[in-house]
């Protein structure tokens, strides 16, 4: 299935994916720099994120988990000239390919990297820290649920909190499956259920060139 999945991919960026020399040069630097490309969200969910920020005139962003800052570029590109990413990144080698294609991409709206483990530094935001309009989850899973509390405080009324990788090829559902990162994603699926904070959420499936996983939409009441 994977052959077909990643070749429909194909042809959904083919006719509706426009070819940016920006993102594909964050692309190519990040395999020429050694790294794998499945971190990375396919082109085509990319575009899902931007729509997302579109449809919602978000200026201010939070991106958990930066890895090469292809996601963060599409977020950019989402946003008016005076909007505002912050992009927290774990890994010190990650970071440094994130910040060369994030330079190499010259957008408009600032993007402030912060390297670092993500609670940290968000706990660390000063108190008068303005509210995100969109966050973007896609740090270690293993943190998710901490990172869904986190984020539900850094929101306002109508923020869209978006989690990736909550399928995990169906690794959420095999009951011996103990590895921390499956138990993080089953936690924040239980934080996610009648929570007071959240107006309404959902997960949705995807296969496609990045395999068999999926993404949660979480809006916030
Ligand atoms: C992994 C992490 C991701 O954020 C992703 O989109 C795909 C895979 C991983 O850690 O394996
Ligand atoms: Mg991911």
């Amino acid at each position: 299935m994977q052959q077909m999945w990643t070749e429909i991919d194909a042809y959904i960026d083919s006719h509706l994916i426009p070819e940016d020399p920006i993102l594909l040069y964050a692309l190519q630097n990040t395999e020429d720099r050694g790294y794998p490309d499945h971190l990375a969200v396919a082109p085509n969910q990319g575009m899902l994120l931007q729509m997302l920020i579109q449809m919602n005139h978000c200026k201010r962003v939070l991106e958990l988990g930066t890895f090469a800052a292809y996601s963060t570029l599409w977020l950019a590109r989402a946003l008016p000239d005076d909007g505002y990413i912050l992009t927290i990144e774990g890994r010190e080698a990650h970071a440094i390919v994130a910040k060369e294609n994030i330079e190499h991409a010259q957008l408009k709206p600032t993007i402030e990297l912060q390297v670092g483990r993500a609670a940290e530094l968000l706990k660390a935001l000063p108190d008068d820290t303005e509210a995100f309009d969109f966050i973007f989850i896609d740090a270690d899973k293993q943190s998710y649920a901490e990172y869904l509390e986190l984020s539900l405080n850094l929101s306002h009324s109508g923020t869209i909190i978006v989690l990736d990788n909550v399928i995990r090829a169906g690794d959420i559902i095999k009951s011996d499956n103990h590895k921390p990162s499956i138990e993080g994603i089953r936690e924040m699926f239980t934080a996610l259920k009648n929570h007071p904070k959240i107006l309404s959420c959902t997960a949705l499936q995807t296969v496609g060139s990045k395999g068999h996983d999926g993404l949660a939409l979480v809006l916030v009441k």
